[in-house]
């Protein structure tokens, strides 16, 4: 049980009045192979690595919560050059949704991250063509349309592109189609900005690479300067057949949250990212700003925006001041 603070009446008041309820909200999970090593996340001191043996218990956890939508991310031990892994029928996301599917059903909503980047050595979310990290599209499309098949036959219900190549949604909008999977749908990480904000998941899902602060996403993730870039992305993803979109990160992005919602009437998710959770602890770790108010007040500043579900590392935190 906690204990409630003198606050807590008036953050379930404001939390009330924008509206948000844990329908709206998504967890994002990291799950790992083994148990081996119940390491922590330095820059993410209250997130866990779920080993696949714990996937259940902690699934259940957060059923109880009355959260009933989760993001996977692997952290998968094999990488090679080329991602192979990635799209195996038993991978660690795909054996993750497997498992939780049994034994929760429709209870969670499973959303799975296609990309990657955990499962090449480079880091990068596409395939290289050669030693200089020369991304190439289409070989890289044909991979994220594999994995989202397999992680769609796992059992997934949402498959969400996150390595921002070009023609992503479209390509595995027909693959799935080709396979059967017309009810699978996709969130599309339209609008993936260039940031360090990410750079604290890149330590907790890169397994055994040391420089993953240094690489240069640049070619297919889109600069933060550009509004009209951002809605070009938007735009083109829901004519390529998404059925959500979404935007990252969350708190710098308050005005092109709202630009998106006034010109597309159309089902917007904000990820607020791992580096806005890491600001939040550092600061509240110093005792330099209060935690509870900044972690309700980003998920209001999102939500007064106009997001319609927030993908947050503070979703578990903030279930205790919502009934619904
Ligand atoms: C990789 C991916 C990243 C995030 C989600 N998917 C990192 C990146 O683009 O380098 C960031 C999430 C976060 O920081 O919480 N496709
Ligand atoms: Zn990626």
């Amino acid at each position: 049980m906690h204990t409630p603070t003198i606050h807590e009446g008036k953050y379930r008041e404001i939390l009330r009045r924008v509206a948000i309820n844990k329908k709206d909200l998504i967890l994002p999970i990291f799950v790992k192979q083994t148990e081996a090593g119940r390491d922590q996340i330095n820059a993410m001191s209250t997130i866990r690595r779920i080993s696949l043996g714990e996937i259940n218990q902690y699934s259940k956890i957060i059923i109880e919560a009355g959260i009933s939508s989760i993001i996977i991310f692997g952290i998968p031990e094999r990488r090679d050059r080329n991602g192979s892994y990635a799209a195996s029928k038993d991978g660690l996301v795909q054996q993750s949704v497997r498992l939780i599917k049994q034994e929760f059903g429709d209870l969670l909503t499973i959303i799975t991250d296609v990309c990657v980047c955990q499962y090449n050595l480079s880091g990068h979310c596409g395939i290289a063509i050669d030693n200089s990290y020369n991304i190439d599209n289409d070989s890289s499309l044909n991979l994220l349309s594999k994995i989202a098949i397999s992680h769609a036959e796992a059992g997934a219900d949402i498959v969400a592109p996150s390595s921002m190549m070009d023609g992503q949604v479209r390509s595995i909008r027909n693959t799935l189609n080709d396979h059967g999977f017309e009810d699978k749908k996709i969130l599309a990480y339209s609008v993936k900005q260039l940031s360090s904000l990410y750079t604290p998941f890149r330590s907790a899902t890169f397994y055994k690479t040391d420089n993953y602060d240094a690489i240069d996403k640049s070619s297919y993730q889109i600069g933060y300067e550009n509004k009209r870039q951002v809605m070009r992305e938007i735009e083109t993803d829901i004519n390529e057949g998404s059925n959500m979109v979404m935007i990252k990160p969350g708190m710098l992005c308050t005005d092109l949250i709202y630009m998106i919602k006034k010109e597309f009437d159309f089902p917007l998710v904000v990820q607020s990212v791992s580096g806005e959770y890491a600001m939040i602890k550092a600061a509240a770790k110093q005792g330099w700003i209060n935690e509870e108010e900044w972690k309700i007040n980003s998920f209001v500043s999102l939500k007064r925006a106009g997001a319609d579900q927030i993908i947050s590392y503070f979703v578990m935190d903030i279930t205790k001041y919502l009934d619904s």
